[in-house]
């Protein structure tokens, strides 16, 4: 027996965000949408507890040990629900790392679907987004996929039907950027003054999403935290110019980066642009990508 889920990354189309709650995080207002890269969890049964095993194109740096979020949500799943936490986890990890894809909220969120399966726990998905907001704030949007609307801290979701498909494409930088370094950053270059208290997504934006509307939507693309992950990579000026001139109909930083997304009229629009991309330095990959996406559990 054996579980296969897998997770898509997930871009912000829009991303505002406010001041730093006593919480020590930030109250937000996001367009997430999840795109057609993946992360793949396996479970497995074992006896003696979680283990984990990393494979695919990202795993360098990864911990293997209780301080990923994978471990931690097996665990945290198992004394929930009052099972052994008992796992043999495989984790294919083709979504960059420390990049604003949410790569290691997908496994987290992997993990707690392939492990209500194994376990045969039955668990709803509200209840696991439950868990999966302690996890992490991007952690219940990886549960869910597709489209939504994100509030609080990023934890509070509104789905959002999407019928048509949105092209992008995925500049994968030479280097990686924690949120919290990213989250200080914003805070210390912000002016006093110029921090919404209450950051929404503009209505707009999610009714060009809606639409399918790649043109309308174009302008409407933004990201409060692209000004600190710039000014921490300033490489990412010159990615940013390179998609918008190879056709790009718009181009941000996806998150904290230092992903950079751009948004593309078609699929062999996101191609063209992917290529151009590719050959620039310090751009270690760009991949043509599709959303919206949703993790899927895959036969076994
Ligand atoms: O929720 P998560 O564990 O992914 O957050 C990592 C860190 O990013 C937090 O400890 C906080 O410093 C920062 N953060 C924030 N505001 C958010 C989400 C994350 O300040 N809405």
């Amino acid at each position: 027996m054996q579980v296969i889920v897998r997770v898509p990354a997930k871009i912000n189309i829009v991303l505002r965000v406010g001041p730093l709650r006593s919480d020590g995080f930030h109250g937000l207002a996001s367009l997430f949408h999840a795109v057609s890269l993946f992360d793949e969890v396996q479970a497995r049964p074992a006896t003696g507890g979680v283990t984990l095993e990393l494979t695919g194109g990202y795993t360098a740096g990864v911990p293997l040990d209780h301080s990923n979020l994978a471990v931690r949500a097996a665990h945290m799943l198992a004394e929930a629900a009052g099972v052994s936490a008992d796992v043999r986890l495989k984790v294919r990890k083709d979504i960059p790392v420390a990049a604003g894809l949410a790569g290691g909220s997908a496994d987290a969120a992997g993990t707690l679907l392939a492990c209500n399966q194994l376990w045969s726990l039955s668990w709803p998905r509200s209840a696991l987004a439950e868990l999966a907001a302690s996890l992490g704030s991007d952690v219940p949007f990886a549960l869910l996929g597709g489209t939504a609307v994100g509030t609080g801290r990023g934890e509070q979701l509104q789905p959002l039907d999407v019928p048509g498909e949105l092209h992008w494409v995925l500049a994968v930088a030479d280097g990686q950027l924690s949120t919290p370094t990213v989250f200080r950053r914003l805070d210390a270059l912000r002016q006093v003054g110029a921090v919404p208290e209450a950051p929404v997504v503009d209505p707009a934006a999610v009714a060009a999403v809606a639409a399918g509307d790649a043109a309308a939507l174009a302008p409407l693309l933004a990201n409060d935290m692209q000004e600190a992950a710039m000014d921490l990579y300033p490489a990412l000026t010159e990615t940013l110019d390179v998609g918008r001139r190879a056709g790009a109909l718009g181009g941000i930083v996806s998150g904290s980066g230092p992903t950079c997304v751009f948004l593309a009229r078609d699929a062999e629009r996101a191609r063209a642009i992917a290529e151009t991309l590719s050959q620039l330095d310090g751009c270690t990959a760009a991949v043509p990508v599709a959303g919206p996406a949703a993790p899927t559990q895959l036969p076994a």
